[in-house]
């Protein structure tokens, strides 16, 4: 009790509210938007998938992420601590453990894609990039990833920037950060968009992103996908808004920041997207090139197009800045429930912590390479890794958060000290908690593991 005493005596508070919000967006904004979302809108068949997405970031996502907020502000406490405090039965205390969880593993497969950015950043820059032969990205790629040394090498610079800005605090370290950084993203990615929608033959990457194909919403896959995208994009269902909100002032509204996060993470979602398609047609490329979407074909487009290596520059910058500024929340949350329990200072938490997390992440580097043949089914390490913790523990910490608050915390706030204006948003918000929101995600998790 003393020692949870001395450290919430001197909990670290966000300077000002915008700074919270950048911080909020760096998690939110990331590999997720650039990386991962336009492959799978390509794989998906586009519009009708955007469609769905957008569905599940306004009936589940949102709500949940206002849910966290909510938690974290009220409890002043991190990920674990939080359900402890507000929660008559310890057993909610799970759902921040699974965040603190999925923390540690989404980091440890997050860092290896984001090292891959980084060595493709510096070859860029450097110019060997742009001497492999236009038709051998792909093996430039395959060789890259599999060697042993080199990605772990890339992979372990991304964790020790990370590592740095946890370590001086939220305020120096994550707030000023994103700060500087959020506004660049947002630069980065609307001159990459108009570009890219300036080349000869980009409208049939619009259409293909707007352009529905209704016959793909009968398949049951696409909303298993989008919700799990929704949940990662948006960064919900692992406690890092419980552990963000925590550190805003009690009294500080809520919705709106909720509503700017949300929106900001699509809009920019949507807008990577029109900065990679109209490009891939404009060139006659294959929109459905997967995981290798940024790797192999983009480096290919940006040898061939006017201006395509300060264009490549550019998008390599924007992608490790996005991606570094995710990964400061991925340590945030365990660190901050590890200072607590252990009642340690925050570097050294912050450096253990980060080491932990790369040496978990190693088997996932090496999964491309030597150890190739370990696989479970037909999943790669990698692969297993994102859906223990995509399809998993994401879905089902949202669901707890949800439960959570819309049935079982008996002193919820009212939506007025929440901070909703308009009463009929707090009720409508209530009731996605109480019954949309996890109905939606139970049946797409039950789905997602085979069992409907
Ligand atoms: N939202 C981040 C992205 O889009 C990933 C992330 C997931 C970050 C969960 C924190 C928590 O890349």
């Amino acid at each position: 009790m003393v020692q949870r005493l001395s450290h919430e005596a001197k909990r670290e508070q966000w300077g000002t509210k915008l700074g919270f919000v950048c911080a909020a967006m760096g998690s939110a904004l990331g590999l997720g938007n650039i990386w991962r979302f336009p492959y799978i809108v390509g794989e998906n068949g586009g519009g009708a998938f955007i469609l769905v997405y957008l569905a599940c970031i306004i009936i589940c996502g949102l709500p949940i992420m206002l849910g966290e907020l909510v938690i974290g502000r009220t409890a002043q406490s991190d990920a674990v601590g939080s359900f402890g405090k507000l929660a008559p039965k310890q057993i909610w205390s799970i759902g921040g453990l699974l965040g603190v969880l999925a923390g540690f593993f989404i980091l440890s497969f997050y860092s290896v894609v984001a090292g891959w950015a980084l060595k493709y950043l510096f070859s860029a820059v450097g110019g060997s990039l742009w001497e492999v032969d236009i038709a051998n990205y792909g093996k430039f790629f395959g060789v890259f990833i599999s060697e042993v040394w080199e990605p772990l090498i890339w992979q372990g610079a991304m964790m020790v920037a990370t590592i740095i800005m946890v370590a001086r605090g939220v305020k120096k370290g994550l707030e000023h950060w994103n700060r500087i950084l959020i506004p660049i993203l947002a630069i980065l990615v609307l001159i990459l968009a108009g570009y890219s929608m300036s080349l000869d033959g980009a409208v049939k990457g619009l259409t293909f992103l707007f352009a529905p194909d209704w016959a793909k919403l009968l398949e049951p896959e696409i909303y298993i996908i989008a919700l799990g995208q929704a949940f990662f994009s948006l960064s919900i269902g692992m406690a890092v808004f419980i552990t963000y909100g925590s550190y805003l002032a009690p009294n500080t509204r809520l919705p709106i920041s909720a509503g700017a996060i949300a929106t900001g993470d699509t809009v920019f979602a949507i807008v990577a997207g029109l900065a990679i398609f109209p490009a891939v047609f404009a060139f006659g490329l294959s929109p459905s090139a997967g995981p290798g979407l940024s790797f192999i074909v983009l480096p290919e487009l940006f040898q061939t197009m006017p201006f395509g290596k300060i264009i490549g520059i550019l998008f390599f910058l924007l992608l490790v800045f996005a991606a570094l500024t995710s990964m400061a929340s991925l340590l945030e949350v365990p660190v901050s429930f590890f200072m607590r329990v252990f009642d340690q200072g925050r570097s050294r938490t912050t450096l253990i912590v980060g080491f932990l997390i790369y040496a978990i992440g190693i088997p996932s580097s090496l999964g491309f390479g030597v150890l190739n043949d370990v696989k479970w089914g037909t999943k790669s390490i990698i692969d297993v890794m994102e859906f223990l913790t995509l399809n998993l523990a994401l879905p089902i910490g949202g669901m707890i958060t949800a439960f959570f608050v819309g049935w079982a915390w008996r002193d919820r706030p009212g939506s007025s000290v929440i901070g909703f204006k308009n009463q009929v948003l707090g009720v409508l918000w209530l009731w996605s908690l109480r019954i949309v929101a996890p109905i939606t995600v139970f049946c797409v998790f039950l789905r997602s593991v085979g069992l409907i």
